[in-house]
């Protein structure tokens, strides 16, 4: 949670002016993590969390996915997340997380927090995204 606060500091934000970050924990202890990163475009939008798995994936990485850390608020006049209550990961974002938990055979962990951090959730995957498509409705498992 830790890294995924510190990378929310990243976040390129500029048209909702809500900043997330997440940070993947690997088998190995290795942690990964990712920011939103927004576009004028505004429908080409990436989350943090997709953004953070693509760097898992990009290093080879999936099938060792573990845990997963969200994390964000609103940015304030001084730059400063305002706590608007824990951040779930979107409904998009849930369906690339089971991708990891599909590869990894791991019903993965995923702790949601508010920007201070006066609220926090631990889900599992199966539950924020229940029935979920994957490589078994492909008849490919
Ligand atoms: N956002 C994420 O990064 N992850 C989520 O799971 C929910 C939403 C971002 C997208 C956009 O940049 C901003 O939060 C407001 O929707």
């Amino acid at each position: 949670m830790a890294a995924a606060r510190a990378v929310s500091r990243n976040a390129h934000a500029p048209y909702s002016g809500f900043a997330v970050g997440a940070a993947i924990l690997l088998s190995d202890g290795q942690i990964i993590s990712g920011c939103n990163f927004e576009n004028a475009s505004y429908g080409l939008t990436l989350c943090a969390e997709t953004v953070a798995l693509a760097s898992v994936n990009a290093l080879g990485r999936l099938r060792d996915v573990r845990e997963i850390a969200v994390v964000g608020g609103r940015i304030g006049a001084d730059g400063a997340l305002i706590d608007v209550g824990p951040v779930r990961p979107c409904g998009r974002c849930r369906q690339v997380i089971q991708e990891a938990a599909d590869l990894s055979g791991t019903n993965l962990t995923v702790h949601c927090s508010s920007a201070d951090g006066s609220v926090q959730e631990t889900h599992r995957i199966s539950d924020l995204l229940p029935h979920a498509f994957g490589p078994a409705s492909l008849g490919l498992a």
